[in-house]
Formats: structure tokens, sequence, C-alpha cells
């Protein structure tokens, strides 16, 4: 790892703020596309199916070479590439980083601790295909001999939003005779609301954990295994009905659920970048193996692309260094994403653990408190909800909000007839949104348009809000591989340049204990040693407030 000084007393830092004290807010995006008509098609970078354009942000190629600048400065690709040797880039965790072995060729060889760990990876894919096959072919059977209908995944976090977002967006390839259901909040009522309808002979529970000790995933697993005991009277039903996902064997076994009914993974898998492991099975059952390998074969072609392209044509480099102009040289807050296609819905959320739960930390690898800005708030969700919501404070409010849209040239291969028809409706939304945010309106062409003289400063666009569009012709399992690839590498990269572990995850800890600590105190009034005032007067008008 190299020997880091802060990012921000280096000399392309300081040559960014002097740029973006010199030249902007001038000159304009208006400005910038009139002085060079090449503008639309030079700042364009494609990698597998993806076109992503960045032609609409407050860049100049002198921004982009001083951008670089800090990227070569502070080693990103160093970083990269220790990061795909299988080097313990995780140092507070003292871990290897190795989510791209999960999507490596069957040859490929790479090593943890001297282990070639690819025949591990493909072995487990192989086990779960056929458990996948076996599943969706009927064959394999419930404890009363009765087919499978109903897929419950039970996890929270890595192990829900994964394959709950990609569930989503490749709907369109599922069997549509199973059902699938994604419980992870320990609220009793999501559970509820997803067994309510079905019937406990026909449903298979995939347990997925990681650790296997997550309290809302052991409750909701326990409260399911109830469920099924009750209606099969038998402890023997458990066998058939219950799968877990996990890299621990002994908290598997301790829960009740046959190790030769485990698909592992590994400690270099972190939870946010694993349902492309054992993690993706009710993905697998739902799509097929065949899919779920095309979904894997789209991840590697972001990653050979990360790893070969040159900075000046490296999609995840130059997307994550876009974010950082902002972050850190314009105050900005927070980043949209969103999605112009209804089975994305939950993609906006899927990035949000992905990048919140990498890049939101105050402390640099070092050790030290960092005094720069590090990961931004992620938000958004499918862009033409939006546009009738919150639309109107990144067109017209006081916040710089960058934003990526992702939308297809195509619909989904099942939508037919007057459907089918509204996708140029949707497309011309999100083509007419980046042009309004980019270019505005001005005073003048209100005025042109008659509009009362008082009134014309609410009906003046300011334009110049960033966007990147992602365009692609078709969300399919590859296309769905890059999207996510491409934001894996995007928030490695600006957590390269901020100089913090984009791999731990302490920040949540503490909330976990005291939730522990603190609930006996709900269950039995129990008086808990330590509790603040503010809180313990919170639990009592709780106690007070029961039935
Ligand atoms: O508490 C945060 C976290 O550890 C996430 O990083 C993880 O994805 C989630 O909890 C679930 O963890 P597990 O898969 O071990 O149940």
């Amino acid at each position: 790892m190299p020997d880091a000084p802060e990012p921000t007393r280096r000399p392309q830092w300081a040559a960014l703020e002097n740029h973006r004290a010199d030249t902007l807010p001038r000159p304009d995006l208006r400005e910038l596309f009139a002085d060079d008509p090449s503008r639309a098609e030079r700042y364009v970078v494609r990698v597998g199916d993806l076109r992503i354009d960045y032609s609409k942000h407050l860049v100049t190629d002198e921004t982009l070479v001083l951008l670089r600048g800090l990227a070569e400065a502070t080693d990103v690709f160093g970083l990269r590439d220790a990061m795909f040797r299988g080097e313990r880039i995780n140092t507070t965790e003292d871990r290897a980083v190795l989510h791209t072995a999960l999507r490596a060729p069957r040859d490929a060889v790479i090593e943890v601790g001297g282990e070639n760990v690819v025949p591990g990876v493909h072995a487990v894919l192989d086990r779960m295909a056929d458990f996948a096959e076996r599943v969706r072919s009927g064959a394999w059977t419930g404890h009363t001999g009765k087919r499978i209908r109903n897929v419950v995944n039970v996890g929270i976090g890595g192990s829900d939003l994964g394959p709950a977002m990609a569930y989503e967006a490749l709907r369109a390839y599922t069997d549509r005779s199973l059902t699938f259901r994604f419980v992870s909040n320990v609220d009793g009522a999501d559970l509820h609301e997803a067994l309510r309808d079905l019937d406990p002979a026909e449903t298979l529970f995939i347990i997925a954990s990681k650790t296997f000790t997550t309290i809302e995933t052991i409750t909701n697993a326990t409260s399911a295994r109830s469920w099924l005991l009750n209606a099969l009277g038998d402890d023997k039903a458990v066998a058939r009905h219950f799968v877990a996902l996990s890299t621990n064997a002994g908290k598997v076994a301790g829960f009740g659920i046959d190790t030769a009914n485990m698909f592992e993974f590994w400690d270099w898998v972190g939870g946010r970048y694993s349902y492309d492991s054992a993690i993706g099975l009710s993905l697998m059952i739902a799509i097929g193996p065949d899919r779920f390998r095309e979904m894997l074969d789209g991840f590697r072609i972001v990653d050979e692309h990360f790893v070969n392209a040159p900075a000046e044509a490296n999609a995840p480099l130059i997307m994550g260094l876009l974010g950082v102009w902002y972050n850190n040289f314009f105050d900005a807050q927070s980043h949209a994403v969103l999605p112009y296609s209804h089975y994305l819905s939950k993609f906006t959320a899927y990035l949000q653990q992905l990048d919140m739960e990498s890049n939101g930390k105050y402390v640099g690898r070092d050790g030290r408190e960092v005094e720069w800005q590090t990961g931004p708030v992620v938000w958004g969700t499918p862009g033409t909800n939006g546009q009738h919501a919150y639309y109107q404070l990144i067109h017209q409010g006081t916040k710089l909000i960058p934003a990526d849209f992702i939308g297809f040239a195509e619909p989904v291969a099942e939508l037919s007839g007057e459907l089918k028809d509204q996708h140029d409706l949707l497309m011309a939304n999100f083509f007419a949104q980046t042009q309004a945010l980019a270019f505005g309106k001005t005073a003048e062409e209100v005025r042109a348009e008659g509009v009362p003289e008082e009134q014309v400063p609410h009906r003046t666009f300011r334009g110049n809000r960033p966007t990147t569009t992602v365009l692609a012709t078709e969300l399919t399992p590859s296309v769905l591989g890059q999207l996510v690839a491409l934001y894996e590498h995007k928030v490695f990269v600006q957590g390269a340049i901020w100089n913090i572990d984009s791999f731990d995850q302490w920040g949540v800890e503490l909330g976990k204990v005291l939730a522990k600590r603190v609930e006996p105190a709900l269950t039995e009034g129990a008086r808990v040693p330590g509790l603040d005032p503010s809180t313990a007067a919170l639990v009592a008008a709780y106690r007070e407030f029961r039935k």
C-alpha cells in the first residue's frame, strides 16, 4: 500500500481547487457545447453494452486532466491491482477483497494466502446450479412430497438487497410459476406479509447471512422454522425446506440446518459485494443457472475494462472522479441515481449500501480523522415517479445534486402493443430531463414566451446541473452485471482517493450492541445500567404506551 500523504495536501488537490476558483461557474454548459461541437461525442466512454455520456458535466479537458492527475497521485490503479491480486487491502479486518474472483473464468488463478480460490468459486457455482435446476424442475420436493412453488430469502443488508434488487431487475427472465419473496426487517410484519398466503409444504427458505449471527436474520429464520414446523409437525421437514448461504458452517449447523444444504462463500467477499456469490441462490433459482452465468460474464466485462482501459477511457475511474469533483470541490452533499426502468426500482436502494456503507467513513486508512469530505448521500427512485415528486429541488433548489440517469433503448421483450409503445414516452422524459438540467431556460427565453415579468424569475431555470447518462440497448442479465460492477469500481476509486478502507463497516456495530443491551428493558422492564436519561425516558414511555 502506498504511504499516502493526505489527498488535500497534494499539489494535484490544490491545482483542482485553483481550477475550480478560476474557471467555474463560467464557462457554463451552454458555452462549453457552443465552443466544442464535438463534446457530445468526445465525452463518452463505452464499456461492454453501456454507453456512458458525461458531456453534461461541469468539466473541461483541463478539469479531466487534473482529476486524472489526482487519481495517479493517490495511486488508484496501484490499489486496484493490489485488490485484483488478492492482497489484504481491507486492512482494518485484515482481509483480501476479492469479489472480482466470484466472476473469474474457471481457468483463472487468483491466490489468497498461497491458495487459488477460483476452483472453490466454481465448485459452489456448480452446486448452486444443480440445486437451482432441481428446484426449478420439481425434482427437489418439500417434506410432504409437494413441489416447491415459493422461495423466501431471509437476509438483511448485502444478504437481501442484492438478490432482491436483481430479482426485480430481471423479473422478465424469471420462472413465473415460482413465487419469490425477500424478508429482511426484524419487524414481524415483514415475515407475516411474506408468508400469509403461502403453503408451508411448498415453501423453501433460503437463510442468507455471511456471519450467520445477524440478529434480524436469525430471528426471522427462527420464526420461519416455527411457521413451517407448526404446519408440517416434523423436525425432519427442516432439511427439505431450509438451506443456508454463509461463510460460517458452525453457526449454520448450530441453527439446525444440515451443512450439506449450505452454500458457502468466503471472508474475502464483503456482504455488499456478495450477490454474485452463493448469496445469489434465490436469483439463480429465479432466472436459471445459464442466465446467472450471463450476469457474471457482465460483471467480468467491466472488471476487465477497469483493469485494462487507460485512465482517459476508464469508465469507473471517470465516474469516480466526477463524483470527487462535486463532492470535494463543489460541496455537493448527495448523488442521485435515477433509473428509467421500472425493473430497476430497487437499484438505488442497493447502491445505497454499496456506496454509503463503503465510503461513509471519517477515519482514513492511516487511522487519522480525515479533513475532507468522503462518501455522498446516495438516493433516488425510478425517474418518472421522481419527476413528479422531488425533481423540483434538483432543477431549482439551492443544492447541487449530480445525478446518474440510466435508461434503455428497448423495453423488456415481454412488453407488447400499447405497453411497448409507452417506452418512447418514458425515454422522451429521460432525455428531456437531462437536457433541462444542463441547459435550463434563460429569463430571455421565458420572456419571449410572453410570461408576465413578475413570473419570470420563477420560471427561469439556471441549468448547469450535472448529469451522467448511461444508456444500453436492454436490461439483460449481462447488462445488470455490468451496471453493478461499474458502481462497485466507482465506489472503489473514490475510497482510494479519499484514503479510506471501503471494505469495513465498523460504524454499524455500536447500534447493534446497544439494541441488545436495551431489549431487556423493553421486554422485562429490566433496569439497564448506564442508559442515558433521554433513552431511559423513551423506554419508560414505550412501556406505558403498551396495551
Ligand atoms: O451490519 C451490517 C452488515 O454487516 C452488512 O455489511 C451486511 O451486508 C449485513 O450486515 C448482513 O450481514 P450478514 O450477511 O452477516 O447477515
